[in-house]
């Protein structure tokens, strides 16, 4: 392990853009938490980047349940002194991309609790992980969908949950601020995924690659930041 190698935590990280963001960071030999819901299916995928010859990392986290918000941040403390990073990958999206007309009180409940409710909860959780990591960076995986500058009426409930994600990205910005902890939301683009569907035009490895970059190419000194690949989303 190099000397700048950073101690990291993706959530939803058992496939998708979060597993392949652990791929590509643990090739930059940086140490990763790969965190999941299912144990079995993330150990599934700690197996599997075992081997192709990557080690990371396995932490049970449900983002929907706040005991395990608490049970996985006291699981962490007990095996980390510090979290350089942390990034807020795991999401859900209705399956029928209806207008806010149709959207059910279900729909809209479970996406706010995964999308926004379980970032902020996970973030207060392992302030004093991150604040012991610092200069620290929280990454939020937002969407176009969520910018309110460009909101169209598909998706109520995932453009909605992102959009109040944003927002809870800069309150934990301006929050985090004085503690040396940096906290921007930033969009992978459309990617295919399982939810990003098979006409997405980017594949996983360059969704992945745009939120790795923030950790690469990104000074910690920028906060507060609505990013995409080639430069700002308007909040
Ligand atoms: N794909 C795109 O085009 C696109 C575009 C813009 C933004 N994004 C954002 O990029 C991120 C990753 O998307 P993706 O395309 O990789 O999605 P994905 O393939 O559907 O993967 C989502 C991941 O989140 C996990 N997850 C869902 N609910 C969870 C919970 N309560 N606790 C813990 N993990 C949970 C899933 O676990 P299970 O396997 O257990 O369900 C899965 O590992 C999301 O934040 C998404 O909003 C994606």
């Amino acid at each position: 392990m190099s000397t700048s190698s950073q101690t990291i935590l993706v959530t939803g990280a058992n496939k998708g853009i979060g597993l392949e963001i652990c791929r590509q960071l643990a090739r930059l030999d940086h140490r990763v938490i790969l965190s999941a819901r299912s144990s079995e299916r993330g150990q599934k995928a700690v197996a599997d980047l075992a081997r192709e010859g990557l080690k990371v990392e396995f932490l049970q986290l449900d983002l929907a349940d706040e005991s395990s918000i608490q049970a996985a941040a006291n699981d962490l403390k007990k095996r980390f002194k510090a979290l350089n990073v942390l990034i807020n990958n795991a999401a859900i999206l209705e399956t029928w991309g209806g207008t806010i007309l149709d959207v059910t009180a279900a729909e809209l409940r479970d996406t706010f609790i995964t999308n926004t409710l379980g970032p902020i909860l996970l973030t207060q959780a392992l302030l004093p992980l991150l604040k012991a990591g610092r200069p620290a960076r929280v990454i939020n995986l937002s969407s176009q969908l969520g910018s309110i500058q460009n909101m169209t009426d598909g998706w109520a409930s995932y453009g909605i949950s992102k959009a109040a994600l944003n927002a809870a990205t800069r309150k934990l910005a301006g929050a985090l601020a004085p503690h040396g902890i940096s906290v921007n939301a930033a969009s992978p683009g459309w990617v295919r995924t399982e939810m990003g569907g098979e006409s997405a035009p980017l594949t996983v490895e360059k969704g992945a690659k745009n939120i790795v970059r923030l950790v690469t190419d990104v000074p910690h000194t920028l906060t507060n930041h609505y990013l995409e690949e080639n430069g700002e989303i308007p909040w």
